[in-house]
């Protein structure tokens, strides 16, 4: 089984071929595409594209560690899956896949707010790698409800999204009616039609909701609602006092996740987060944005090393996993690379999609000489 997979994908850019071919246009775009006109998301990959690594061939070097520990929780891998909105629109069923795998695997497993299953659907599947991803509701009861649930399910890490202070304006989403609310067009259907797996899996798992949400709609709501819901009770604006009263609500593990600037990465720490996600949310909501990898050697070296770092954008290889350990991150994080794994492949595309990262990330090491993540940064010279 495992071998035949790796005939049909023996690298993400093979599971994106695949994605592309097996999901709806409408999706596929709705994945791959960033923002106005793609240039932050070809930023990311030209940055990353730049970083050259300077292997160290006449030194003696055991076998690669790729285990790491983050914010006293020991993985596997030092990668972890990004959260992704309208996860079953990619493929039904997405999330609760890749949450189980990631279990598998023991790495971190980040639930999107706006997933399409529940923090506790996902909590059942994660069990202590589930993370999960706030967009604060401006409703205050709502917010302290969903931290709640979040500790009852047993999550530790609350991961709080503030770079969407408005929506991204991404013109493929508007132009394929990917609106809220979506509108069913002929053109939408027909591409539904021309896949088939999908279609089978989406009619068989029903229209993707947003399940961790469901409990705060009215009974009987309809698109229409969802849309005001989501207009009117996701806060749009993530400010410092929002942030130190949820670091009050919250007695977990608090990750700020969208930095982009050592004054705002100073702010976060200053209101008690323990670790942050350097990320310009892979492109999708400010098109000049800085690319991720040069914002975190920014902040790196501004912060010290004191405070975990993640950062997530454009990673497609090993390499990518890398390059941006070598600039100082401590974990990196993958949103569409694990879809395309949803996408290409279904469910087992959720292990596959880990171990061609665990595997790439383990040869880079070898291939420089280098023992353990830690030791990344010497190879940047
Ligand atoms: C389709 C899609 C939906 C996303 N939904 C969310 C979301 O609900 N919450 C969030 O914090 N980030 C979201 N993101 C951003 C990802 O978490 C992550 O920052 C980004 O995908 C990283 O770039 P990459 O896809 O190139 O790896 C989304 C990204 C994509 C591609």
């Amino acid at each position: 089984m495992r071998r035949s997979l790796n005939h049909q994908a023996a690298c993400i850019e093979d599971l994106r071929m695949l994605a592309k071919r097996r999901i709806p246009k409408f999706a596929y775009e709705y994945l791959t595409n960033g923002c106005n006109s793609n240039q932050a998301v070809s930023a990311n990959r030209q940055a990353l594209d730049a970083l050259y690594l300077h292997p160290r061939y006449l030194t003696s070097c055991e076998t690669p560690e790729i285990s790491c520990n983050l914010m006293g929780q020991q993985y596997a891998a030092p990668f972890g899956v990004a959260p992704v909105g309208l996860s079953g629109l990619i493929w039904p069923r997405a999330s609760e896949y890749q949450a189980r795998a990631a279990h598998q695997a023991n790495i971190p497993f980040i639930l999107s707010s706006l997933a399409s299953i529940s923090i506790e659907q996902a909590a059942e599947n994660a069990k202590d790698n589930l993370w999960f991803q706030l967009y604060p509701p401006t409703v205050d009861e709502i917010c302290e409800d969903l931290l709640r649930r979040t500790w009852e399910a047993g999550c530790r890490h609350l991961v709080v999204t503030i770079d969407v202070p408005s929506p991204g304006y991404r013109p493929a989403d508007i132009r394929n009616g990917l609106s809220v609310p979506p509108k069913i067009s002929a053109r939408n259907l027909w591409q539904s039609m021309c896949c088939p797996a999908w279609s089978l899996n989406t009619l068989r798992n029903g229209v993707p909701q947003f399940a961790t949400m469901e409990p705060y709609l009215p009974s009987d709501a309809n698109l229409a609602d969802v849309a005001h819901y989501i207009r009117n009770t996701l806060k749009k604006v993530v400010d410092l006092p929002t942030l130190k009263a949820i670091r009050k609500m919250w007695q977990g593990k608090l990750i700020v996740k969208g930095i982009l600037t050592a004054d705002d990465a100073k702010r976060a720490i200053g209101a008690g987060a323990d670790g942050l996600i350097i990320s310009n949310h892979g492109g999708r909501q400010l098109d000049a944005a800085i690319p991720s990898l040069h914002a975190l050697a920014k902040i790196r070296s501004s912060i010290g090393s004191d405070t975990s770092l993640m950062v997530d954008g454009g990673v497609e290889t090993g390499v990518d996993l890398a390059r941006y350990l070598a600039n100082g991150a401590n974990a990196v994080f993958a949103g569409r690379a694990f879809m395309y794994g949803m996408g290409g492949l279904g469910e087992a595309g959720a292990t596959h999609t880990i171990e061609i990262f665990q595997r790439e990330l383990q040869q880079v090491m070898e291939q420089l000489r280098c023992p353990a993540i830690a030791d990344l940064p010497r190879f940047l010279k």
